[in-house]
């Protein structure tokens, strides 16, 4: 039977090391010259929200300047497993911790009148940044394969979460983390920013609203991968100086390093993600709940149509080709493919609607775009009602701000847990039927195939020590 692993080799991460470090991490703050601020309970809530970023990586760079935008919040720590390098998506781009940390400083030392400031702390670890008890709320920007396993020790240590998309990298960890969210009683953003896209919004109210009458099909599409990874016969390198490499794999697989396995590659790679399925798919198929109303649930059935993956023994082993094919409960059929460009396409009987990720809106009849709604219309939430330029850069710290305004009242933000869940798991099914190459029905309220076997063995991976089953524990 298929399965996501492959590579095993040496390293081992012993619970020694996890205990002691656990251990370590309650004294483990650099002083830091911070306001401590809890913005619910004891303290004023005009205080400012202490945030940690945990991932110093290609996404921390839209992530960074979205928080520092809000004067309310004050980003006090960032971590990596990676003190500074190259070799991102770019190969001389420089990240790590210390260059995150460098971006902070500069940002905060441009408001202070001697220009210098030195108050963002850097760990290596983030267990060291979660047990800081004036942290009110993490940025999660690392891999998949990490996500579940840091928000939810995130949200044990009471803090607030915004975790970038897709939600997790399995099933069962999804389901843990909604768990998680719902009793430690923490707000939760998914970081799927498209939800704070006016014209992403506009396009799923127009879709609600009736105005391409029934909707019988839908069309998301995903980017193709952006790089080709080595082929089979490929070479073990040195680990870079400065490169925690056993704690970058985690819970993952041993594997023998290669820099294409780990910075911004890792989402080529089973182990570490759901490939471009799930990367795009997170996108393009969280618009198409959204316009559907199917927050919270998955489709019904799933089928592979035709994906094609690297050849054995190449160093990516994600999907090459997305193609698969689902169907809700009300009988609407979704096809996910690969195309050159990241979009959603609705068809219904009074016409069809294609959005793409830079809020390009196209429809048939060509008039559709600008139908005003009126009051009787659906209009969904939004982050910023009254943005209108659909900006990448502004929809990212919109998206961010609405995390803001849920951490200061408590409430759920405009992409919770259980939304990013829902369509995390709708991506995480597509590429299982890509994977088994056949089709399979689904129940979305037992979160389990009723009758395929195969498919309920690959809703939970796996995890290396000591990153077991216990951290997923809620
Ligand atoms: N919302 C979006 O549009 C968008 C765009 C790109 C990426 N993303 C998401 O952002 C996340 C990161 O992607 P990326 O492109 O920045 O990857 P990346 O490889 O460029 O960066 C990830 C960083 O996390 C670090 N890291 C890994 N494990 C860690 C750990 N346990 N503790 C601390 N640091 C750790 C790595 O060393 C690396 O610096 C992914 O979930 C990805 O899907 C979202």
């Amino acid at each position: 039977m298929a399965t996501f692993s492959h590579t095993r080799t040496g390293h081992s991460h012993t619970r020694r090391r996890f205990l002691k470090t656990a251990a370590a991490a309650a004294g483990a703050w650099c002083a830091a010259t911070v306001v401590p601020a809890r913005v619910r309970g004891a303290t004023a809530p005009s205080n400012r929200i202490n945030v940690g970023l945990i991932g110093c990586g290609h996404q921390s760079q839209r992530i960074v300047p979205s928080f520092l935008v809000h004067t309310d919040m004050q980003m006090v720590a960032v971590c990596d497993v990676r003190r500074c390098g190259v070799g991102y998506y770019y190969p001389d781009q420089v990240l790590g911790r210390e260059t995150a940390q460098r971006w902070v400083h500069d940002h905060y030392a441009q408001q202070t009148g001697s220009g210098r400031y030195q108050g963002c702390a850097a760990y290596a670890d983030f267990r060291e940044l979660l047990a800081h008890p004036d942290i009110d709320a993490v940025a999660i920007v690392v891999p998949d394969h990490w996500h579940a396993l840091i928000a939810i020790a995130a949200l044990r240590a009471g803090k607030d979460v915004y975790c970038e998309k897709p939600l997790a990298l399995t099933i069962n960890q999804g389901r843990q983390m909604v768990k998680a969210v719902r009793r430690y009683q923490r707000v939760f953003q998914t970081g799927a920013q498209f939800r704070s896209s006016p014209n992403v919004r506009r396009a799923c109210e127009l879709v609600r609203s009736g105005r391409l009458g029934q909707i019988h099909t839908v069309r998301t599409w995903v980017d193709p991968n952006s790089f080709e990874g080595p082929g089979p016969g490929w070479q073990p390198m040195p680990v870079p100086d400065g490169f925690d490499y056993d704690f970058w794999l985690g819970p993952a697989p041993d594997a023998p390093y290669h820099v294409e396995r780990c910075f911004h590659r890792w989402r080529y790679i089973l182990d570490y993600s759901n490939g471009q399925t799930c990367n795009f798919g997170a996108h393009t198929n969280d618009i198409a709940q959204w316009a559907l109303g199917m927050d919270g649930t998955t489709p019904v059935e799933f089928e592979d149509n035709g994906a094609e993956f690297p050849p054995d023994g190449s160093l990516f082993t994600a999907a090459t080709r997305t193609a698969f094919r689902a169907r809700y409960a009300n009988g609407i059929e979704l096809f996910c493919e690969t195309r050159s460009s990241s979009a959603t396409r609705f068809e219904g009987t009074a016409g069809w609607l294609e959005i793409d990720l830079g809020g390009g809106l196209r429809t048939y009849p060509e008039n559709l775009s600008g139908t005003v709604l009126g009051p009787q219309d659906v209009h969904l939430p939004s982050s910023n009602p009254t943005r209108e330029e659909n900006v990448r850069k502004l929809i990212d710290a919109d998206h961010v701000r609405n995390f803001l305004d849920a951490v200061k009242s408590g409430q759920d933000p405009i992409e919770p847990v259980e939304v990013g869940h829902s369509t995390a798991s709708l991506c995480i099914l597509g590429n299982i039927a890509q994977i088994l190459k056949r089709k399979f029905t689904w129940d979305p309220a037992a979160e389990r195939s009723p009758d395929d076997a195969d498919v309920n063995a690959m809703l939970s991976r796996p995890m290396r020590d000591p990153w077991g089953a216990e951290g997923l524990e809620v």
